[in-house]
C-alpha cells in the first residue's frame, strides 16, 4: 500500500478500528511515502526534543510537506526528568497558540519520552487527535511506540498519569539508530531481551548468538530484532489492549525497575538499564519460588551483562534498603489493594503475574543490590 524506495518490513497491530502498521526499514523517516494514507488534515505538529530535532526534524519536515499545508513544531527539553505536566502543557500551549484544530496530526519524533508525552497530548487535546510515532531510539522501536500506552511521570511514581491511545502508524527507521549513543542502544537491548524469557525462547537463543551484531547495530540483525519484538508485542497487545491480564507480562523486570528509577530520581538510570537489572531481580525471585532453575537465572544475567546493562541494583536506603524498595513498588500500577504483583518466569519462555512472599522479595533485594 505504501510505495517506498527502500525495502521495509511491516508488522500489523490488530485492534479492530484502532489497527495500524509498524513500518521497519532504513531511511523511512525522510520519505514522503512513509506518511501516505494518514487521516487528512491541513496542519501537523512535530513534537521532538533538543537532541533529536537538530538531527532529524528537517528530513521529517521535508517528507511531511507533501501532505500538510502547515507544519508546526515544538522542542521539549531532553530527558526522563522532563516527562512531566510542565512539558505536557508546553505541547498544549503550542497547539493552541497555532490555533490547531481537532484534525491536526501530531508526530512524535524521538524516543520513548517524546513518544509517551506526545501520545498523551494527542489523547487529550480536544478529546483526541491523530498521532504518529516516528521512533528514533531502539527502545522506542521495539516497545514504547507500539501498543498505545501514553503517560507522564509523577514524582511519586513512574508513568502514573496517562491514557491508552493508539497511534495511526509507527515508523521505525533503522538508520536513526546509527546516531544513538551506546548506552541508549544497551537500554533498548534490555527491552528486546525481555521478550525471550516471557514469550519466545527461540528468539532468546537468537539474541544470545547475535549480541555482538546487535551491539554493532548491524542492519540485518537489527531489522530482525525490531521485527520479532514488534510481532511479539503485537500478539500480546492484540489480545489485551488495556492490560486486564496478559499484557502485564510485558512488564517483566519493571516492578523492580520502576522502583530503581523512582528511588534514584527519574533520569539517573535509563529506563532500559533499570529494566535490565529488574529482570535479573525478577529472575532470582522466580527461581526462589521454584519456577525456574538457577542455571537459567545465570544465563539471563550473563546476557543482560553482555548487553552492557547493570546487573546489580543500587542501594536506595542505607538503613532499610529492602523496605524502601517495597514502599516504592507498592505504587506500581500492577499493585492490587497494596499487594505488589511481580512478573515471574514460569519456566523459560512463559510468564505469569503474581504476588510473592515479602520475606522472599526482601531476600532477593538484599542479594541483588550493592
Ligand atoms: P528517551 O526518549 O529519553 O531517549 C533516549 C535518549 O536518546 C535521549 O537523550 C534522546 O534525546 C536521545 N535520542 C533519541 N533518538 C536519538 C537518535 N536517533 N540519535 C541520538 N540520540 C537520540 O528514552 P527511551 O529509552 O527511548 O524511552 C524511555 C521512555 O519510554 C521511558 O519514559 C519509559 O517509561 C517509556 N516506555 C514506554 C513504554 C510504553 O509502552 N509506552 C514502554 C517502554 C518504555
Ligand atoms: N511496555 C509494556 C507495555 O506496553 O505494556
Amino acid at each position: 500500500m505504501i510505495a517506498l524506495t527502500t525495502p521495509i518490513e511491516t508488522v500489523r497491530i490488530d485492534l479492530a478500528d484502532r489497527s495500524y502498521d509498524i513500518l521497519i526499514g532504513e531511511n523511512l523517516l525522510g520519505q514522503a511515502a512513509t506518511y501516505g494514507q494518514l487521516p487528512k488534515a491541513s496542519a501537523a505538529l512535530i513534537v521532538s526534543n533538543t537532541t533529536v530535532s537538530p538531527l532529524y526534524e528537517a528530513a521529517l519536515r521535508q517528507a511531511l510537506s507533501s501532505h500538510y499545508k502547515v507544519i508546526h513544531s515544538v522542542q521539549l527539553p531532553d530527558g526522563e526528568a522532563h516527562k512531566d505536566w510542565v512539558n505536557l502543557n508546553h505541547i498544549f500551549d503550542t497547539l493552541l497558540a497555532h490555533a490547531c484544530d481537532r484534525k491536526t496530526v501530531l508526530f512524535a519524533l524521538g524516543g520513548g519520552v517524546v513518544g509517551d508525552m506526545t501520545g498523551f497530548a494527542a489523547a487529550s487535546f480536544m478529546r483526541g487527535v491523530p498521532f504518529v510515532q516516528v521512533a528514533t531510539t531502539l527502545l522506542a522501536q521495539v516497545d514504547s511506540s507500539v501498543g498505545g500506552k501514553t503517560a507522564i511521570n509523577h514524582p511519586m511514581g513512574k508513568n502514573m498519569i496517562g491514557a491508552f491511545y493508539q497511534p495511526q502508524r509507527v515508523v521505525c527507521d533503522l538508520g536513526a539508530l546509527k546516531t544513538l549513543p551506546a548506552r541508549e542502544l544497551s537500554a533498548g537491548l534490555a527491552e528486546i531481551i525481555k521478550y525471550g524469557p516471557i514469550a519466545d525462547m527461540a528468539f532468546f537463543d537468537w539474541i544470545d548468538t547475535n549480541m555482538a551484531a546487535l551491539q554493532a547495530c548491524e542492519t540485518q540483525a537489527m531489522a530482525h530484532a525490531v521485527k520479532r519484538s514488534c510481532e511479539i508485542k503485537a500478539l500480546v497487545v492484540g489480545q489485551d489492549e488495556r492490560e486486564s491480564g496478559l499484557r502485564a507480562i510485558l512488564n517483566f523486570g519493571h516492578t523492580f525497575g520502576h522502583a530503581i528509577e523512582a528511588g534514584l530520581g527519574f533520569g539517573e538510570w535509563l529506563h532500559g538499564e533499570a529494566v535490565g537489572c529488574g529482570m535479573v531481580m525478577a529472575a532470582h525471585l522466580s527461581a526462589d519460588m521454584g519456577l525456574i532453575d538457577v542455571a537459567f537465572v545465570n544465563r539471563l544475567t550473563d546476557l543482560i551483562q553482555r548487553a552492557g546493562l547493570p546487573i546489580q541494583g543500587p542501594v536506595l536506603n542505607a538503613q532499610d534498603n529492602a523496605g524502601h524498595y517495597l514502599a516504592l513498588m507498592q505504587h506500581d500500577k500492577k499493585s492490587i489493594a497494596g499487594d505488589i504483583q511481580f512478573v515471574l518466569i514460569d519456566g523459560p519462555g512463559k510468564a505469569r503475574v503474581s504476588a510473592a512472599p515479602e520475606a522472599m522479595v526482601r531476600a532477593v533485594i538484599d542479594r541483588c543490590c550493592a
